[in-house]
């Protein structure tokens, strides 16, 4: 019987060490998804990256070296094959790469009896510079979604996708940025993915419940993904110190509110649009209105606003009373605001009256900005309160 490294008490989490080519051959079980992130073949060992205008060391480790076209297809054959095993019926797969490794992906998956259902373009709206003057900017990866040709009834939660995309059909091309600081509070891996692109596989894909094999571990970001939405998972790695990291990612997220702050920021779009909605009195909005500036208090109180997750995204300012006579207005610069004083404020004939600095917002008042839906504002949230809330509130019925 094969002895994990590592799992919880309802095994919702289970971590085995060792060469994944062996370890595919022993597991148990079946499984509804596969998520692979397998070593793209990257490292030549002597490479370097432009960071910030500086050359560092490019290595991701002896896992990810340079192979040539055979060696690629023999290392993807040998684990993809027993993975092929390992998958329900209607299970499905997901194999992420770059040309590096994703035409020998394909190549093996389409030995092996799989269609490819889609390639995710992921594209990185904010990717390490490209050292070279002869080719373009590297922006993107690419993630393979595949099932057995035979397979008809795979899971695609379509209803789910377009809840979270507007009431659209999602895109094929997801714009999400790499993993950043409040993934990695427990350490590093050098190829870490973001738990939003993880979100996206598993919800497209699996149900609650659901088990989902990742035979290239790593730092488990497919575990933690899959254990805040409700699903099983199983991963496999070579490397201890990056199961070790795997467990403390899980054991932070065993804390109720790490969990909640955690699933909260993996859900959320990162392209939604936030407006911010400040109450006045109908003289002040008048005169806000008048002037283009709008303030709030600094600090959590009344009438303050909390520099949250979705600020920096904050393109709008709602002005309302009481919830009613609302005006909409684009501001002159997204997500940033500037600290003045009451006696400023006074210079542009407000009486501010509450506290010494005041959080200032331009915007256009030139060109209010219709929109047909008028929200519930009263609706159990302090009506004085200024909030942040996403844009298409206003906007879809
Ligand atoms: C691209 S990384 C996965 C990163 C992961 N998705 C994450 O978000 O942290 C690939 C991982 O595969 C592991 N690996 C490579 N070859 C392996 C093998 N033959 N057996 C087991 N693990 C292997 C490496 O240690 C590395 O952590």
């Amino acid at each position: 019987m094969l002895s994990s490294y590592y799992h919880t008490e309802n095994s919702d989490f289970t971590l085995y060490q060792g060469d994944t080519f062996e370890l595919l051959h022993q597991i148990d079980g079946s499984f509804d998804m596969i998520f692979a992130d397998p070593p793209y073949f990257l490292s030549t060992g002597n490479g370097k990256v432009n960071v910030n205008g500086q050359y560092i060391k490019f290595d991701k480790g002896l896992w990810d070296r340079v192979r040539s076209r055979d060696e690629k297809d023999t290392f993807n054959r040998k684990w993809l094959e027993p993975c092929t095993k390992l998958l329900k019926p209607n299970g499905t797969i997901w194999v992420c790469g770059t040309y590096h490794n994703i035409f020998s992906v394909e190549k093996c998956l389409d030995e092996l009896g799989f269609k490819i259902i889609n390639i995710i373009v992921w594209q990185k709206p904010d990717p390490p510079v490209t050292l070279s003057d002869k080719r373009f900017n590297f922006c993107a990866e690419y993630l393979i979604w595949a099932t057995r040709r035979s397979c008809k009834d795979y899971t695609f939660n379509m209803d789910t996708l377009m809840k979270i995309n507007g009431d659209v059909q999602m895109q094929d091309v997801w714009k999400l940025s790499a993993a950043s600081a409040w993934e990695k509070q427990n350490g590093k891996h050098p190829t870490q993915k973001p738990l939003r692109l993880l979100y996206r596989a598993i919800l497209a894909s699996t149900n609650i419940g659901d088990r989902i094999l990742d035979p290239f571990a790593g730092s488990s970001t497919t575990g933690i993904a899959a254990n805040l939405m409700g699903r099983q998972y199983v991963g496999i790695d070579e490397s201890k110190d990056f199961l070790n990291l795997s467990i403390k990612r899980k054991e932070q997220i065993n804390n109720p509110t790490h969990f909640l702050e955690m699933k909260q920021r993996m859900e959320e779009d990162p392209e939604q649009v936030m407006v911010l909605v400040n109450h006045a009195r109908p003289e002040l909005k008048s005169k806000m209105m008048e002037t283009g500036i709008c303030y709030v208090r600094i600090g959590d109180s009344k009438g303050s606003v909390l520099v949250t997750y979705g600020f920096e995204r904050m393109q709008y300012v709602l002005l309302h009373t009481n919830g009613e006579d609302t005006h909409l207005f684009r501001l002159r610069s997204k997500g940033t605001f500037k600290i003045w004083s009451k006696e400023t404020l006074e210079g542009y004939g407000f009486h501010p009256e509450h506290s010494p600095y005041y959080a200032v917002f331009n915007f256009d008042n030139s060109h209010e900005i219709s929109f047909p839906k008028t929200p519930n504002l009263k609706n159990k949230i302090n009506t004085y309160r200024a909030r942040i809330r996403p844009l298409e509130d206003f906007f879809d019925e």
